[in-house]
């Protein structure tokens, strides 16, 4: 895409950016996330933290990408503020981080796709999902996922896969609420619906500190925030765009569907007699694979259901390698398709631990998500709040009528709330991340 280049149309930013925001997040580290964090209590603080943080957040990206025509890198320096950059890095290298093991998981999916055509989850759900996760075929199909980007991005046919992206979201919807009924069918139903539904005001307040971190984690993930993909993808769009509402849109199309994740997970979990921290990463997988096999048809639904899942990680794995790729780029002045090959070969190496133990899966995923998009929210927040407020306002003006009500509340978040918050997140992530490391590799 040119720097210059607007998108053709309205649809395909938000279709972009949903296609970005919608993926394995939702489907996979929500429900697994909500069963290890106590089910509805996590809900809350989620939703709670969406709702206060993640909006604003992503207006900030959007105003920072639209108002500087620039990627993430260049954006900063374009706005007059270069030191602010290291926002920018920050979020480069969570996104490293995070596209090294987001494959891995990718790699499931695809193994999942497979065995569900051939029939072969096994007998045993969770020592088929065991057995899928680490090892010599997770570190295969890690390749498989990490070729099939990087061919993809090299070869430029993304075009294709954004219409597939078209077709992805409304299918994950059908298919979600379809499971989701069924689930309602199950033994388990109530239970699992009292568990993560139904939220205790106790719980909530006992166990905010053990909360927070994860909740403000996957707020960030799940929204694609605090690696500068929104900026990127905002510095396409045109002044007349109401940017309120296209935030609007993909905020609530990406929780709908999270939610509608924990409505199939967690009956199906509880019916097969699992607890629900106890699937862990597994809990997707393990939940749906022991489903589909009683289900008249079952192949054919999880394979279509896997396919999905797969076209949903895909093209969010295209809008972090994007930036890992476009990083590089910019700042060493080498050709794309090389750094692509390049990027990819270091990625997938650097993947590698997490198929082989899920300690360093989840090694890397708390340190990438907790901590380094915690600490570039809480700067790109303060830079917005304290550093470039007058602008930010005109920009999120443009392209609708406005009273400066939303303004105000937006600015006085960003200023008090926002950084507030995300500073004792942080606090709490290093603490927490420093205990498990501790338990996990000493
Ligand atoms: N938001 C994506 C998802 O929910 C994941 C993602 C994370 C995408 C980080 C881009 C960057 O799966």
């Amino acid at each position: 895409m040119d720097e210059r280049a607007t998108w053709a149309t309205r649809i395909g930013f938000i279709l972009a950016a949903a296609g970005s925001a919608v993926g394995l997040g939702n489907i996979w580290r929500f429900p697994f996330l909500t069963g290890e964090s106590g089910g509805a209590a996590f809900l809350v603080v989620y939703l709670l933290l969406v709702v206060g943080v993640g909006v604003p957040v992503l207006l900030v990206e959007f105003v920072i990408g639209r108002r500087s025509n620039r990627n993430p890198i260049g954006a900063f320096e374009r706005l007059g503020h270069p030191g602010w950059k290291a926002a920018g890095a920050v979020g480069a290298i969570a996104a490293f981080i995070i596209f090294s093991y987001y494959s891995v998981v990718g790699g499931w999916v695809i193994q999942y796709v497979v065995a569900s055509f051939t029939g072969g989850y096994g007998a045993d759900a969770e020592a088929f999902f065991l057995s899928t996760a680490s090892g010599t075929n997770a570190i295969a199909y890690h390749g498989l996922f990490m070729t099939t980007v990087a061919g993809i991005v090299a070869l430029g046919i993304r075009n294709g896969l954004e219409k597939a992206a078209t077709v992805m979201v409304p299918t994950v919807v059908v298919l979600l609420v379809g499971l989701a009924g069924y689930g309602a069918t199950l033994d388990g139903a109530g239970a699992a619906y009292s568990y993560y539904l139904a939220p205790d005001l106790s719980t909530i307040v006992g166990d905010a500190v053990s909360i927070l971190p994860a909740a403000a984690g996957q707020a960030f993930y799940t929204l694609s925030l605090g690696m500068g993909i929104m900026i990127t993808y905002a510095s396409y769009i045109g002044e007349d765009r109401n940017l309120l509402q296209d935030a609007g849109v993909i905020v609530v199309l990406d929780t709908a569907i999270a939610l509608l994740a924990g409505l199939v997970v967690f009956p199906f979990l509880f019916t097969q007699g699992i607890e629900p921290g106890e699937g862990g990463a597994g809990s997707i997988f393990i939940s749906l694979a022991g489903a589909f096999q009683q289900l008249p048809g079952g192949e054919i639904l999880g394979g279509v259901f896997f396919l999905m899942l797969l076209v949903a990680a895909l093209t969010s794995a295209f809008s972090i390698f994007e930036v890992v790729v476009s990083y590089v780029t910019d700042t060493f002045d080498v050709d794309r398709v090389p750094t692509a090959i390049g990027m990819a070969a270091v990625l997938f190496v650097v993947g590698i631990p997490t198929a082989i133990d899920l300690s360093y899966l989840d090694a890397y995923d708390l340190f990438a998500n907790n901590i380094l998009l915690i600490l570039s929210g809480l700067l790109l927040s303060i830079f917005i709040g304290w550093v470039y407020a007058g602008e930010a306002i005109e920009e999120l003006g443009k392209g609708r009528t406005s009273d400066g009500r939303i303004e105000a509340v937006w600015l006085t978040t960003l200023r008090y709330v926002v950084p507030v918050v995300l500073a004792i997140t942080l606090a709490l992530s290093v603490r927490d991340y420093i205990g498990f490391l501790q338990e996990s590799f000493l």
